[in-house]
């Protein structure tokens, strides 16, 4: 049984799961959702990166965290609810856990597995703040359950996540987050357009952290749908679409191959592409207009010097 501040709320069934990578793989453009890119080892592989002197957006936003943090917290006010979307290990939100004394602490994540051991330490360290956690792709819909009162709720989706959806994606997310952010609002991380040169080397680093990420998604894959990918048939490549203002991130057919699973089976080319993630860079005035957009009536942008990622703050 699960303990009580343990919800499973919406997590999208396994063989949904499996449904959505064989759509992705036996579509013309072959394609992988980033989601997959997240199984224990891809969990970590992501922690590592985010500790490379090469990606910068991790450590820029923590500047801008403290830089701002007084700043940030006078826009929020304190005592409210903290729906932390995304939450991982809970650490960014337990940075703020001191200035902004929230009552209630909700951390949601895809997969509920690695949230619980976090929370439990969490609920133990600050047993004035009510923890609780839910496994859910809120991508699709977000469900706060009521334990959560409705008022002053402040979303919390840092580290410039929503630059894997596309803009409608993002613009249904926000109005979600808008609707039930009565009272509260909106703080949140945006990667900003920067020179292609300091992007290449975030989304390709020498250490080849970020392609042994990349790659693993087939690991993850063949172990959901029970596929035979060689990971050495493979190898990480990125693009910077100027057009569409995001880095895509693919995996490169080496030689041509044949990928069965249970019921199917996929050819590739040598040089095919699979598309495996979108990271999408804004604009202080483009992410603006979204959250016009979305409904929001006012937003507060914090950034670092170098304009390289912003915090925002939307009400
Ligand atoms: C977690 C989606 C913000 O887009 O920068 C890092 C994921 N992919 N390196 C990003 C990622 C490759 C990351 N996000």
């Amino acid at each position: 049984m699960q303990p009580s501040n343990v919800l499973d709320n919406a997590s999208s069934d396994h063989r949904d799961l499996i449904r959505e990578v064989e759509i992705g793989l036996l579509s013309e453009s072959p394609s992988i959702s980033p989601k997959f890119l997240y199984d224990p080892l891809g969990s970590h592989l992501f922690t590592a990166i985010t500790l490379l002197a090469e990606y910068y957006p991790t450590n820029t936003e923590k500047d801008i965290f403290s830089c701002f943090e007084t700043q940030i917290v006078d826009a929020i006010g304190v005592g409210g609810n903290l729906i932390d979307l995304g939450a991982g290990n809970c650490q960014k939100a337990e940075s703020f856990f001191n200035s902004l004394k929230p009552s209630n602490y909700l951390a949601i994540d895809f997969s509920i597995e690695y949230l619980q051991d976090a929370v439990t330490k969490l609920a133990g360290k600050y047993p004035h703040i009510n923890v609780q956690c839910m496994g859910m792709d809120f991508s699709k819909q977000i469900l706060i359950p009521e334990s959560i009162p409705e008022k002053n709720r402040v979303f919390f989706y840092p580290g410039s996540s929503i630059g894997n959806f596309l803009t409608s994606e993002a613009l249904h997310l926000l109005r979600q987050i808008k609707d039930q952010a009565k009272g509260g609002g909106l703080l949140f991380g945006v990667d900003l357009m920067k020179e292609d040169s300091i992007l290449k080397l975030a989304y390709d680093d020498p250490l080849k952290v970020t392609a042994a990420f990349n790659l693993n998604i087939l690991n993850s894959v063949n172990s959901l749908i029970g596929s035979d990918f060689k990971i050495e048939q493979f190898s990480h490549k990125v693009i910077i679409n100027h057009t569409e203002s995001r880095v895509e991130l693919y995996l490169e057919t080496l030689e041509k191959t044949t990928i069965t699973w249970p019921g199917h089976s996929r050819v590739l080319k040598k040089g095919e592409l699979i598309h495996t993630e979108n990271s999408h860079k804004y604009t202080t005035e483009t992410i603006s207009n979204l959250l016009d957009q979305a409904g929001f009536e006012s937003t507060q942008i914090w950034t670092d010097p170098k304009q390289y990622f912003a915090v925002i703050y939307a009400q």
